[in-house]
C-alpha cells in the first residue's frame, strides 16, 4: 500500500517578513531605552484610569492582529501606568529598579531560550559559574550547591524543604510528615518575612510548627528567648529542627546576630537557614560586612538578585552548604529524564535535581552579565550608597521637630511618621496613613506603610541605583508640607 502525501500547509509563528519585524524590534528597543532614560520626568506612579481598565478587559482574541497594533496598545495603555519601581523615587516594599543591561540580557535569554532543567549545553555552565561566584561572595565552601529561583519566597521554600529533609530521622521522601515521631519545630523572629510562614504551610509543617521569637530594640531575634523556646519544646517532646535568621528584616532592615544564632544551631544540632533576601548583600560591602558576620555559617541562604543588585524581575537564589543534601531532597530520575554519559542529556549537573522546577528559564544570563559588566565592587558601592542615603534620610527626620523615626536605621530602611505633637495615637495613625497615600497619588514618590510597635509608619526602603540625595530632600519637604496641611485641615478618613 502506498501512503499518499497529504497536502501540507505549514504553520509557523516566525514572521512572514523578517525585515519588517527587525525594523519594529529596533523601534521597540529604542522606545524602551528612551523610556528608561527619561524616567525621572514622569510621575513615579499614577492610578490606572477606568477607561484604560475597560480597554484592557478584552474578549479572547481569536484572529491574528498586526504586532504594530498590539505594541501600540502596550505603549498607550500599559507603559504610562507602571508600578513605579524603575523610578528614582520609588522606595516601596523592597524592590530593584532594573537596568538597561538587564533588558538586553533578558532579550538575549529569551531569544536563545534554553531549558535550564539540565543537559549538556553552554547555558548550564553559566548558571554553574554564577552559583560558584555567589558562593565566593557569601563565604560558602566549594562543595555547596545552589539554584537560581524566582525570588526570595521560593529560595526560602527550597532552603526549608532541604532543612526538613536533612533533619528528619526517617525516610521523609517516602513517608512524608506521617513518619515524624514528633512535631518538627521551626524558630524565627516575629519580624521574619511572611514567606517563611508560607513555606512552613506549604511544606506541611503548619503554622503551629513556627515559634515566633520576640525581637530586641534593634529588631534582632532575642537570643535568650530563642534558647528558652528551643529548650521548652525539647522538654515537651517536640523536635526542634530549624532556626531562621534574617539579614535585613523587611519592616526595618534589622540584622540578626547570625553568629550567635549559628552557635545555638551548632550546639543544638539544628539547621540554620538565613533569609538574606536583600540584606545579604551587605556582606559584599567592606564597611557593612560586619553586619552579616556569621552568614557564611548558614546551612542554607536565600537572597534575591532582583532586589539590591537591580536585575529585572524575577531572579532569586538559594545556596545550600552541603550540596549532596540539596540533591537528595529533590532528585527524581524517570526514564524520560535519564541522564546519559554522552549527548545532550550528558551533563553532570542537572538543576532539576536541586529544586521543584523542571523546565527553567535562562535567568543566569542576566546575573552573569551583571557580575561581569559591573563587577562585584560596583554592586557593593551601590549597596553602600543606598545605606548612606537611608542614614541621611534618618538624620533629616531626627532633626525635624515635627517628624520622628520609629525604628533605628540599620541598613537601607527608614520607618518614620509626621508627628505634630500632642496628638493621640489613633489620630496620628490616620494622619500618617492619609499622608502616605497623598504622596503616592501626587506622583512624587512611592513609600509604603507598616506598623512599628503598633504605630502606623511611612516606610522608605531604598534599594534603588537611581535615587540621589536630592530626591530625599525633595520628598521630605513634600512630607512636611502635606503633613502640615493635613494637620491643619484635619481632613483625613478613618483607617
Ligand atoms: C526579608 C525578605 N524575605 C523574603 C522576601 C520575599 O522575596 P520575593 O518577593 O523575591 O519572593 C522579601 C521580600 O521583600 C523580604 O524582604
Amino acid at each position: 500500500m502506498t501512503v499518499q502525501s497529504p497536502v501540507r500547509q505549514h504553520i509557523t509563528l516566525d514572521p512572514e517578513n523578517w525585515s519588517e519585524l527587525r525594523e519594529l524590534a529596533h523601534h521597540m528597543l529604542d522606545d524602551l531605552l528612551s523610556y528608561m532614560e527619561t524616567l525621572r520626568e514622569r510621575p513615579v506612579w499614577q492610578p490606572v484610569p477606568d477607561a484604560v481598565k475597560a480597554r484592557l478587559a478584552e474578549p479572547l482574541p481569536a484572529q491574528p492582529q498586526p504586532v504594530e497594533t498590539v505594541y501600540q496598545q502596550f505603549a498607550d495603555d500599559v507603559l504610562p501606568y507602571p508600578m513605579g519601581n524603575t523610578h528614582p523615587r520609588f522606595w516601596g516594599w523592597v524592590m530593584g529598579a532594573g537596568t538597561p543591561l538587564g533588558v538586553l540580557a533578558d532579550m538575549l535569554a529569551s531569544g536563545f531560550n534554553p531549558n535550564m532543567g539540565g543537559g549538556e549545553h553552554a547555558a548550564n555552565y553559566l548558571e554553574a559559574q554564577v552559583i560558584d561566584w555567589t558562593k565566593q561572595m557569601f563565604g560558602f565552601p566549594a562543595e555547596a550547591s545552589g539554584l537560581l529561583v524566582s525570588g526570595g519566597s521560593m529560595a526560602n521554600l527550597i532552603g526549608l524543604a532541604v532543612a526538613r529533609h536533612a533533619q528528619s530521622h526517617f525516610n521523609f521522601r517516602q513517608q512524608g510528615l506521617f513518619g515524624a515521631p514528633a512535631r518538627m519545630m521551626l524558630y524565627c523572629s516575629a519580624e521574619t518575612h511572611s514567606s517563611v510562614q508560607r513555606a512552613a504551610e506549604v511544606l506541611g509543617l503548619g503554622g503551629d510548627s513556627i515559634r515566633s521569637i520576640p525581637v530586641n530594640d534593634q529588631f534582632q531575634t532575642d537570643i535568650g528567648a530563642l534558647e528558652a523556646a528551643i529548650a521548652a519544646d525539647r522538654s515537651a517532646g517536640l523536635q526542634p529542627f530549624c532556626v531562621v535568621g534574617t539579614a535585613g528584616t523587611t519592616n526595618t532592615g534589622g540584622m540578626d546576630d547570625l553568629n550567635r544564632m549559628a552557635d545555638i544551631c551548632q550546639r543544638e544540632g539544628l539547621w540554620f537557614h538565613v533569609d538574606g533576601a536583600f540584606g545579604a548583600f551587605a556582606a559584599i560591602a567592606p564597611d557593612l560586612k560586619h553586619l552579616t558576620a556569621g552568614i557564611e555559617r548558614a546551612d542554607s541562604l536565600a537572597f534575591d538578585w532582583h532586589k539590591w543588585p537591580q536585575l529585572p524581575f524575577e531572579v532569586g537564589c538559594v545556596l545550600v552548604r552541603d550540596g549532596a543534601i540539596q540533591r537528595q531532597t529533590f532528585t527524581l530520575r524517570p526514564d524520560y529524564l535519564k541522564h546519559e554519559e554522552r549527548g545532550v542529556a550528558g551533563a553532570d549537573l542537572w538543576f532539576s535535581d536541586y529544586g521543584v522546577e523542571l523546565s527553567r528559564g535562562f535567568k543566569a544570563l542576566k546575573v552573569w552579565m551583571a557580575l561581569k559588566v559591573y563587577g562585584v565592587e560596583q554592586l557593593a558601592r551601590l549597596v553602600a550608597q543606598n545605606v548612606e542615603q537611608a542614614r541621611y534620610f534618618g538624620q533629616m527626620i531626627a532633626a525635624a521637630p515635627e517628624m520622628e523615626c520609629l525604628a533605628p536605621v540599620t541598613l537601607n530602611i527608614v520607618c518614620f511618621r509626621y508627628h505634630p505633637g500632642g496628638w493621640d495615637e489613633s489620630r496620628l495613625d490616620r494622619l500618617n496613613h492619609e499622608l502616605l497615600l497623598r504622596i503616592q497619588e501626587s506622583g512624587l514618590a512611592v513609600m509604603t506603610g507598616t506598623r512599628i510597635g503598633g504605630k502606623f509608619a511611612l516606610r522608605a526602603s531604598i534599594t534603588n541605583h537611581r535615587t540621589r540625595f536630592e530626591d530625599i530632600d525633595q520628598v521630605l519637604a513634600a512630607v512636611q508640607q502635606t503633613g502640615k496641611t493635613l494637620a491643619e485641615a484635619e481632613a483625613y478618613p478613618a483607617l
